[in-house]
């Protein structure tokens, strides 16, 4: 018998002080630029011992501006931007050439944080994804030579059969290039830090770009 969801949904909480700790954040001590206080936020989760902190929603837009969203990897975030990978025919993909702009949401509960990051979304030189997936595992390079994302599937044994070959592809030759993986960056426009609080004063500090490497501060309701 399937479980009652609303008593689930009712008997769980969030921002609970009993089970979370919500650290103070100071938002007149934040660093002037959003990508310092991004690295020690993630420093941070890690050391509390937040799981798979780097996975990350990545929202896009169709063609007709409709919504969609799916988990990635974040690969990195520096100054050429915040940057993940896919395949270019995924379905992620072509919303992407349609309309190269995105959003990514990080949730990191073990600290009640949230991190929303919003801009336009380049390509990375094809070198760059290369190098990319060869620092990875062998199960992402698997996963990549595996190809045709977000294309239906016929059954199972199918993927079984391509996935296998992968595995022996990407085991013989750990530089086998994928031409359809492709790295982006999403240089962000705008960078919104979230702090949980158990009395729900939540503190939300958003950073808008303001010129090259400049950036305005201000905070947000709750
Ligand atoms: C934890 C996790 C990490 C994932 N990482 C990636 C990733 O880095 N790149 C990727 O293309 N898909 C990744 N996926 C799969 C995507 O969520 C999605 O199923 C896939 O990219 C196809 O999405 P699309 O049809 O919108 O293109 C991940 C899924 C999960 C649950």
């Amino acid at each position: 018998m399937e479980p009652d969801l609303d008593a689930l949904l009712r008997s769980l909480r969030v921002w609970d002080p009993a089970t979370t700790e919500l650290p103070p954040f100071d938002p007149a001590a934040a660093p002037a630029e959003p990508l310092a206080l991004f690295t020690r936020w993630f420093g941070e989760v890690v050391a509390a011992g937040q799981r798979e902190p780097h996975t990350v929603t990545l929202a896009t837009a169709d063609a007709e501006g409709l919504p969609d969203a799916r988990i990635v990897m974040l690969h990195g975030a520096d100054a050429d931007g915040w940057s993940f990978a896919g395949h270019a025919g995924s379905r992620k993909g072509r919303q992407l050439a349609a309309r190269p702009y995105a959003a990514l949401v990080f949730h990191w509960p073990v600290l009640g944080r949230q991190v929303r990051v919003r801009g336009p979304v380049a390509v990375a030189p094809p070198e760059a994804a290369r190098a990319d997936l060869r620092a990875r595992s062998t199960g992402a390079l698997a996963a990549a030579l595996t190809g045709r994302q977000s294309e239906p599937l016929g059954s199972p044994a199918e993927l079984a059969r391509a996935s296998a070959a992968a595995w022996d592809r990407a085991a013989a030759d750990p530089d086998t290039p994928v031409p359809t993986w492709t790295l982006y960056r999403l240089r962000p426009d705008e960078v919104e830090f979230f702090q949980g609080d158990p009395r729900r004063r939540h503190v939300r500090l958003v950073y808008r770009r303001s010129g090259e490497g400049e950036w305005d501060t201000g905070l947000l309701w709750p």
